[in-house]
C-alpha cells in the first residue's frame, strides 16, 4: 500500500468524552463494521471495559476510505482516557502521525484533555481539535473553543464540531484526517525496522504482536529478530485489524498491523522492542519508558487451597498486562500470596475484577501502599513497598536517618464555585502550595503538590463528591521528599496481624489508629470469648477496642423442628466461615482487610 495513502491516527480525550462512540461511527461509516450490529464499542474488547464503559487497553482498527478518487488505508489507534493509563496513551501515540483531540462540548476541557494534549505535543504529532456532543442542550461550543484557544493556542475557526451520537458532521472527520495528518514516510526500500507496541495472548494462534512498520516490509515466512532478546522468530501470519485480525500478504513501511510467530509467551513480546530481518540489524527505535508502579497491594487467596490455581490466573492476567509488577509475598495472617504493583487504584480495581470474573478467583486485597524510601545512617537506602519491609520502631531510632515519601504534582479543573472546596480538600490531604489560574471566565485550573499516599485512597472519590462530579483530576509523580513516617501495627488478642499494618505520616497516627480500631470492631463478629483489638506504634498503644463475648447460634431463629431448614442454615454458616481468616483463634472476615484505612 503506497505510504501516501496511509494515515495513522488516534483519538485522545478525557474519560467519557465519546472516544469509543466516535470510533464506532468511523468504523460504520467505512463499512468496517455493520451499522446494525448490536456489537457496539468494538474497540472496547475487555468485558470490564464494556461494563464500566471505560477503555483500559488501547485497541487498533484499520479501515478503507475512498476520498477524491483514491482509496486510503486509515489506521485508528484507540487510547484509554483515565488518568491511571497514560502509559498506554503514550504507547499508542508512538504509532501515529496525528491525533484527534476530542472534547465534550458541554463539559469543556478537563484534566486528561490537558495531560493528553501535552503527551501528543511532546511526540510532535499533528493535533486536530474536535468538539463532540454538540447535540446536548448544555453544549456550549463557542465557550469550549475559547478554552482551546487560551489553553493550547488553537484557532477557534479550525475546530470541527460534531455529535458522535447523532452522526452530525461525523462525515467531515476522515477528510480532516486525510488532509491535515501527514502520511508516514515512505521507506519501504530500507531494511525492515518495526516497533512492537502491544501484544496479547490468543488461545488459538498464540501471541499476537501489534507492530508499526517504520522501514521496509515484512511478509509471512520471513525470519525476524528481536533487538531486545536477539531471539529469532518465523512469521506465521501478517495482517491488519479490520477490526478482527485479517491476514494480508505483507505489512510495509507506514503500516500498522499484527504478526503472529513462534512466540511462546507474552513476556517475550517486549513492548517498545524493535524487530529487524535476520542478518540485517538496524539501530533500534527509542522504545518506551517502562510503566512505573505507583500503588502496591498484597493479593491472597481467600482459601489457601486455591493458591496454585490463583497463581496460574495471576500469571495469565499479568501476561497481557505488562504494567503490573509482581513478586511473591508471605504473610503470617494470610499465608502465601503476591505483592502486585499497579499504575493506580483504578488499575488495581480493574485487575481484581478481571481476576474474579475471568478466572473465578476469590481474593483478599490488602490496603494499597505507595513506594516509600528509607535512608539509613550508614548512607544505604531502600525502597519499601509493603509495611512489612518498613523498619520496626527500635530500628528506626538506632539505624534510620530519614524516611521519604513520593509526591505527585496534581492538576485539577473545575467551575470556580468549587474553588474553596477544592482548596480545603487538598489542604486536608497535606498539599503543598496551591496555585490557580482561570482557563475561561468561569473555570479554574489548580495545581499543587500532594503526597502520593494521599491520592491512592479516597481522594478521587472525595474530589468528585465535593465538586458534584464537575472536577477533573490528573497527576504525575515528581520525586521524593523527607517525611516523618510511622508504622502502625495491629494486634488481635495480642497476636500481630501483619496484613493489617499501615505506614502513615506522624500527624495522622492518632486519627488513623482510632479509625482502624473502630472499623475492626465493626467488622469482626463477636466470638465465644472477648477479643482485644490494639493499634500500636512501637510499644505504644495508640487505640484499643474490645469486642465482648457471645455465643453464636444461627439456628436459634428456627422455631420448631424443621430439619432441612436447620441444615441449610448450618451449611450457610459453614460457607460464611470459608470467607473468614483465623488469626490465632479469632475469625477475621475478608472485609477487615479492606476496611482498615478508608478514611
Ligand atoms: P473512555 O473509553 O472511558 O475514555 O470513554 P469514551 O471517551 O470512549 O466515551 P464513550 O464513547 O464511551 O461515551 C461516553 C458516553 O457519552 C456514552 O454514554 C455515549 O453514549 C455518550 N456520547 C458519546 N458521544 C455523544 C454525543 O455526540 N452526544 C451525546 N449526547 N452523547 C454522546
Amino acid at each position: 500500500y503506497p505510504a501516501e495513502y496511509i494515515r495513522n491516527f488516534s483519538i485522545i480525550a478525557h474519560i467519557d468524552h465519546g472516544k469509543s462512540t466516535l470510533a464506532d461511527r468511523l468504523l460504520e461509516l467505512t463499512g468496517t463494521i455493520d451499522k446494525s450490529a448490536t456489537n457496539k464499542q468494538v474497540l472496547d474488547k475487555l468485558k470490564v471495559e464494556r461494563e464500566r464503559g471505560i477503555t483500559v487497553k488501547a485497541q487498533t482498527a484499520s479501515m478503507f476510505y475512498d476520498y477524491r478518487g483514491h482509496r486510503y488505508l486509515l489506521n485508528l489507534i484507540d487510547t484509554p482516557g483515565h488518568v491511571d493509563f497514560s502509559y498506554e496513551v503514550s504507547r499508542s501515540l508512538a504509532a501515529c502521525q496525528g491525533t484527534l483531540l476530542l472534547v465534550d462540548a458541554s463539559q469543556g476541557i478537563q484534566a486528561q484533555t490537558v495531560a493528553n494534549f501535552y503527551l501528543a505535543f511532546g511526540e510532535d504529532l499533528t493535533i486536530l481539535p474536535v468538539l463532540n456532543k454538540i447535540d446536548l442542550p448544555g453544549a456550549d461550543p463557542a465557550k469550549v473553543k475559547t478554552q482551546l484557544q487560551s489553553a493550547f493556542d488553537m484557532d477557534p475557526d479550525q475546530v470541527l464540531a460534531i455529535s458522535a451520537k447523532s452522526n452530525l458532521n461525523v462525515d467531515q472527520v476522515l477528510p480532516l484526517v486525510i488532509e491535515h495528518i501527514p502520511p508516514p514516510t515512505n521507506t519501504v526500500q530500507q531494511p525492515l525496522k518495526a516497533l512492537l507496541f502491544d501484544s496479547w495472548y490468543d488461545s488459538y494462534v498464540g501471541v499476537v504482536c501489534l507492530i508499526r512498520v517504520v522501514d521496509g516490509i515484512v511478509r509471512k515466512g520471513d525470519t525476524i529478530v528481536s533487538n531486545h532478546s536477539k531471539r529469532k522468530y518465523d512469521i506465521a501470519e501478517v495482517g491488519i485489524m479490520y477490526p478482527e485480525p485479517t491476514p494480508t500478504t505483507s505489512l510495509q513501511a507506514g503500516q500498522v498491523g499484527y504478526i503472529t510467530c513462534n512466540m511462546k509467551t507474552v513476556s517475550e513480546a517486549h513492548v517498545g522492542d524493535t524487530f529487524y530481518r535476520l542478518k540485517q540489524p538496524v539501530d533500534p527505535l527509542p522504545g518506551f519508558v517502562p510503566a512505573k508502579s505507583m500503588v502496591f497491594s498484597g493479593i491472597f487467596p481467600v482459601d489457601s487451597a486455591e493458591f496454585a490455581r490463583l497463581d496460574e490466573s495471576i500469571e495469565k492476567l499479568t501476561l497481557n498486562d505488562a504494567s503490573v509488577s509482581m513478586q511473591k509475598e508471605t504473610s503470617n495472617a494470610l499465608g502465601q500470596g503476591w505483592r502486585l504493583g499497579f499504575l493506580g487504584t483504578l488499575h488495581m480495581d480493574v485487575f481484581r475484577q478481571r481476576l474474579e470474573e475471568e478466572y473465578d478467583a476469590r481474593v483478599i486485597i490488602t490496603q494499597p501502599t505507595v513506594p516509600y524510601r528509607v535512608v539509613y545512617a550508614n548512607g544505604d537506602s531502600k525502597t519499601v513497598r509493603t509495611p512489612a519491609e518498613f523498619p520496626e520502631y527500635h530500628e528506626m531510632a538506632s539505624t534510620v536517618s530519614e524516611t521519604q515519601e513520593p509526591m505527585v504534582s496534581a492538576t485539577m479543573i473545575f467551575p470556580q464555585e468549587y474553588l474553596g472546596a477544592m482548596m480545603d480538600l487538598c489542604s486536608q490531604h497535606r498539599s503543598g502550595e496551591q496555585e490557580h489560574t482561570f482557563i475561561d471566565e468561569s473555570r479554574v485550573m489548580m495545581t499543587c503538590k500532594l503526597p502520593m499516599a494521599e491520592i491512592v485512597d479516597d481522594f478521587y472519590t472525595q474530589l468528585k463528591s465535593r465538586s458534584s462530579g464537575y472536577a477533573s483530576f490528573d497527576y504525575e509523580e515528581c520525586g521524593y521528599i523527607p517525611s516523618d513516617l510511622v508504622k502502625l501495627n495491629v494486634n488481635i488478642n495480642r497476636r500481630p496481624v501483619d496484613a493489617l499494618s499501615v505506614i502513615v505520616h506522624r500527624s495522622q497516627v492518632e486519627f488513623v489508629g482510632r479509625s482502624i480500631a473502630q472499623k475492626l470492631k465493626k467488622v469482626i463478629k463477636r466470638q465465644l470469648f472477648e477479643v482485644a483489638v490494639q493499634v500500636v506504634a512501637g510499644s505504644r498503644v495508640v487505640a484499643r477496642e474490645t469486642i465482648s463475648a457471645t455465643r453464636k447460634d444461627v439456628t436459634a431463629k428456627c422455631y420448631g423442628g424443621d430439619v432441612t431448614r436447620k441444615m441449610k442454615l448450618l451449611h450457610k454458616q459453614k460457607e460464611g466461615k470459608k470467607r473468614m481468616r483465623m488469626i490465632g483463634n479469632v475469625e477475621i472476615p475478608q472485609e477487615a482487610f479492606l476496611a482498615v484505612i478508608k478514611k
